[in-house]
């Protein structure tokens, strides 16, 4: 077939009346040439360390967003801004084909997980090399943020550059990579509405979430909320011997302890009065629908090397990790855990609490249940604290869409079999804040494996999903503007 050269295409022809087959060709072909580039790209932006958690990372931050806003430039955004806010800067950039075509909005995180415990990484967290694993045969990037989330989001400027090289854009294409989401997005809702109209969106398009295998492709409908908080239990007025009071003194951390021992009962049920109140129940028949989702125990147990699971009676794993609620500490401190042995009483004892909630479940309301359960259980031997960290809504997405149907096509067309919608157990707060504050629904299409240890030593990301994301993108555009 003749192909239309894009210089000497009469300018009224629009990009979806040439024939859309042989550009979506071209664009894959120009996607296999630079394959080699876009990885070493990549290599430059993991080079970085922007940990947003630790502002001694500031400049590295800062510079981490000047790199995505210059590979936006150079994929060919038109506007491209590195936007001030309170916190880190959140990197915008667009290229409007026609105000006619449907839009959609591209959402990632360039900060990253701070990468300790140092000791446990193979390799420079910040160096990242290529290595073979059992799951990624074919090689894996390891580097933090490798797929949470710098790798993931490159994917979308990489796709861009090739749609945009071969004049093959059929939708407006809006950009928006902050650099706070590690640490609770706290600016991007002020920046959302402050800038709703330069946002305005047909749809958001994120990877920045899993597959269930690299042959069981699966979109995420579903994402838990987060209520997190630290308490602190405060016993005597200073640190005393263990010997001339122990026994008659109640011990901060025993105290903090059995509190949190009892917040669940012998069947992994969560004992704050109210907590489950609100949760969405779902049908026998949605239930059963989401379990004919591959998973096998005794992979999930060698790979975590654990004896046996452990979870709330009456669901599978898979349950609960997405459609339940949990309790779980993420930190807990207090006393002497120098070298040797000190004898001592501690005066204080703390502890972070994490609390993944699902539909209809509302963060706020689940923390000041939480302080107030927290405070009423505790003995008159101790005073408590409860300071409320950051929190998000839960969020889910329908499938009977265009943009759904749009993204289970592309990954057909990719991976050469119908995609299974799949909750998770993450949380990406944004998601319900983009439905309230722009009035656009996502779509969570990431390419990420839960075993690529995102937030843990070793995090990596395989060479496949990162091609496969690229190839996958541009089939994403084609049908959402076809079916819009
Ligand atoms: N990308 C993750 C969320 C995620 C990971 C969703 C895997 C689904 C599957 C995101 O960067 C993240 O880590 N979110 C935080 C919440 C945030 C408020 C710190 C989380 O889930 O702990
Ligand atoms: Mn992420
Ligand atoms: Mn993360």
């Amino acid at each position: 077939m003749a192909q239309i050269s894009y210089f000497s295409r009469p300018s009224k022809i629009r990009n979806d009346q040439i024939n859309t087959n042989t550009n979506m060709q071209q664009v894959q072909d120009y996607i296999q040439q630079n394959k080699e580039r876009y990885l070493e790209e990549l290599f430059g932006l993991l080079r970085i360390p922007s940990i947003s958690a630790d502002s001694d990372y500031k400049e590295e931050v800062i510079k981490a967003a000047e790199f995505v806003a210059d590979s936006l430039r150079k994929a060919g955004a038109d506007k491209v801004e590195v936007c001030p806010t309170a916190g880190n800067p959140i990197v915008y950039g667009e290229k409007i084909i026609d105000p006619a075509k449907p839009t959609v909005l591209v959402y990632g995180h360039y900060d990253v997980q701070p990468p300790d415990p140092l000791e446990l990484w193979e390799s420079g967290p910040f160096e990242p090399v290529i290595k073979k694993t059992e799951e990624h045969p074919q090689g894996a990037i390891y580097a933090r943020g490798s797929c949470d989330d710098k790798g993931q989001f490159f994917m979308h400027i990489k796709a861009f550059e090739a749609m945009n090289a071969k004049g093959a854009l059929t939708c407006n294409m809006k950009f928006m990579i902050e650099g706070e989401e590690e640490v609770g997005s706290s600016n991007l809702g002020v920046f959302c509405r402050e800038n709703a109209e330069k946002l305005a969106c047909d749809t958001i398009l994120i990877s920045d979430t899993s597959i269930i295998a690299n042959d069981v492709p699966s979109i995420t409908v579903g994402l838990r909320g987060l209520s997190y908080v630290e308490v602190e239990v405060v016993g005597p007025n200073r640190d005393l011997h263990s010997g001339v009071y122990g026994g008659a003194v109640a011990n901060p951390i025993n105290v903090l302890c059995d509190m949190i021992a009892s917040m669940q009962d012998e069947n992994h049920r969560i004992t704050i009065p109210g907590f489950y109140d609100d949760v969405a129940e779902l049908s026998a028949e949605e239930r059963a629908k989401m379990n004919e989702a591959p998973f096998d125990l005794n992979k999930y147990k060698k790979d975590l090397d654990i004896g046996d699971i452990q979870g709330e009676t009456g669901y599978t794993t898979l349950e609960r990790v997405s459609i339940r609620p949990t309790l779980d500490v993420n930190g807990i401190w207090g006393g002497y855990t120098g070298k040797g042995a000190k004898t001592v009483l501690p005066s204080k004892a703390s502890a972070k609490i994490s609390m993944r909630l699902v539909p209809n479940q509302d963060p706020d309301k689940i923390t000041a249940l939480f302080k107030k359960h927290f405070e009423s259980i505790a003995p008159p031997s101790v005073k408590v604290k409860v300071t409320p960290h950051h929190g998000g809504q839960p969020a889910v997405t329908p499938t009977d869409t265009p943009e759904y149907q749009a993204a289970s096509r592309a990954m057909e067309k990719a991976f050469g079999k119908t995609p299974i919608p799949a909750r998770e157990g993450g949380s990406i707060p944004i998601v319900a804040l983009f439905e309230e504050v722009l009035g656009a629904k996502s779509i969570l299409m990431g390419f990420g494996l839960d075993s690529d240890a995102i937030h843990s030593p070793n995090e990596h990301y395989g060479l496949f999903n990162f091609y496969k994301g690229i190839e996958t993108i541009p089939y994403f555009y084609q049908y959402y503007s076809e079916m819009k």
